[in-house]
């Protein structure tokens, strides 16, 4: 027999009024990523052949970011426009679902659940029902498990609707079940709302399961980080700590070396060679990768960057859609924008702007300069001062520098142009035409000339 298609259904339709934001809660990001984002890799990772999200409050937005990410990410919509309750939100979703299916039902505000326990419970509902819990400290806020004399599931009552001994439970429902959508629908259809809060509880369907002698079945979450919900800020802030935590700790099983595992950020992906450092400080981006023996000095802001084998990264540099090579040594307080590749052993010091820009193996440019839409070649020497002019006010246009050339300091090259190799520009030159191989180029607005006997102005 094959085993049944599971289908994920994740609750997104809350309004999240305690995060006092325009934003719908689920969109509010952790990594970088929205909490929504999380949730729905984690369902894909556990084997969902289908996932219904259940969206409301500002569901354009989430639909928009959803459709934004493309990719073969398949999502069905269901909506449900007054938020009556949990039960509620999960029975708008069943029409789609098939009564062969396996219902796993998975929250968008408890965005660090794992796929491993997705599929652990998804397994553990294939005849009966699965709920997910965990042993609390602190339970308050959370429904809370009622076992029997013999430790038998009997159901669960939530917070609002428990009685002082009832609150004193520990194990709490971390929010997450699953079981057979041929169960599910009529457990849901026969929900009522009359309780505290007057919604109809996903919850309740335990006690449904318990009257229809089912089997339920509790798969225990043994880290409660896993589980926790995000409904404000200082919860989103907590479960943005516990994230990167887990990263900086899969990247020092990597070989990554962190002066301070807490003080460093990644925001999307990053791939590794052995005897990586990073220093305190640092926010890694989009797609990144650093080869072997790569450092990253203090406060650096990289996105989308791949460094080569033993390249180095200075304090305070912000490098966005670079493409170095071996040895390189950046910052610093350098700046490099997107599109810009640098062979081997280029170095890029302090207060240099890179744009757009290739640059070839053991080119230098050490202090102040701003290169934009340049081809550089090797070896040049590029000085403090020097500016690609690559705007007209118009258009772009583009500066070709060959190899070995030396451009003096605080020289304007007026794009288009071209620099040919081995060229020598003399400092304070403004180079509108082709400064030709092998010579020395010079255009200063006048000769230096001293006049003697020159005496400084008085103040009158
Ligand atoms: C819920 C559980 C509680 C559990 C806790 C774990 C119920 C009744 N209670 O409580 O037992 O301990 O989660 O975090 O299920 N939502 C909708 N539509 C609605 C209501 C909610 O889509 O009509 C969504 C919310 O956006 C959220 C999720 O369902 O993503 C949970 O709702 P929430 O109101 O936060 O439930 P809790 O009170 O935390
Ligand atoms: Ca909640």
């Amino acid at each position: 027999m094959t085993p049944a298609a599971l289908h994920c259904i994740v609750l997104a339709a809350g309004q999240g009024t305690r995060m006092k934001s325009a934003l719908p809660k689920v969109l509010h990001r952790i990594g970088g990523k929205p909490m929504l984002g999380h949730v729905l890799d984690a369902v894909y990772g556990a084997g969902a052949q289908a996932c219904h999200v259940v969206h409301g409050h500002a569901g354009e937005q989430v639909q928009a970011w959803v459709r934004q990410q493309g990719g073969d990410r398949r999502v069905h919509w269901a909506e449900q426009s007054q938020q009556l309750g949990t039960g509620h939100a999960v029975l708008q979703a069943m029409p789609q679902v098939p009564d062969e299916a396996v219902v796993l039902v998975a929250y968008g505000d408890v965005p660090l659940i794992r796929s491993e326990t997705l599929a652990e419970l998804a397994a553990a509902g294939g005849d009966g029902l699965a709920i997910a819990t965990v042993q609390l400290a602190d339970p308050r806020g959370y429904g809370r498990v009622l076992r029997d004399a013999a430790g038998q599931v009997r159901g669960i009552i939530e917070e609002n609707d428990a009685s002082e001994a009832e609150r004193a439970i520990r194990e709490a429902n971390a929010g997450l079940l699953a079981a057979p959508a041929r169960l599910l629908r009529p457990w849901l259809n026969g929900l009522g709302n009359d309780n505290r809060k007057g919604e109809y509880y996903l919850t309740d369907v335990v006690a449904s399961a318990v009257r229809e002698g089912r089997p339920v079945r509790t798969v225990p979450v043994a880290n409660p980080e896993e589980v926790e919900g995000v409904n404000d800020r200082v919860q989103l802030a907590r479960q943005e700590r516990v994230y990167q935590r887990r990263q900086a700790e899969t990247l020092m099983r990597e070989g990554v070396g962190f002066a301070d595992p807490s003080r460093f950020e990644l925001r999307g992906t990053l791939t590794v060679g052995r005897d990586v450092f990073i220093d305190v400080g640092a926010v890694i981006e989009g797609d990144c990768s650093f080869a072997d023996g790569v450092s990253i000095g203090p406060y650096c802001v990289l996105k989308d960057v791949r460094l080569g084998a033993h390249s180095q990264v200075l304090a305070h540099s912000v490098l966005e859609g670079l493409d170095a090579g071996q040895h390189c040594r950046i910052g610093p307080f350098a700046r490099v924008r997107p599109g810009s590749r640098f062979a081997d052993e280029v170095h890029i010091g302090n207060f240099v702007e890179v744009k757009k820009s290739e640059l070839g193996g053991g080119t230098k440019a050490g202090h102040l300069a701003y290169l934009g839409d340049a081809m550089v070649g090797a070896r040049v020497n590029i000085s403090a001062g020097v500016i690609t002019c690559n705007y007209d006010g118009v258009n772009k246009h583009t500066t070709v520098i060959g190899d070995d050339a030396f451009i003096g300091t605080d020289s304007q090259l007026v794009a288009p142009v071209t620099v040919e190799r081995n060229a020598y520009i003399a400092a304070g030159s403004t180079i509108t035409k082709t400064a030709p191989a092998d010579a020395l180029t010079i255009c200063r607005a006048r000769e230096q000339k001293s006049i003697a006997g020159w005496a400084k102005p008085k103040k009158r």
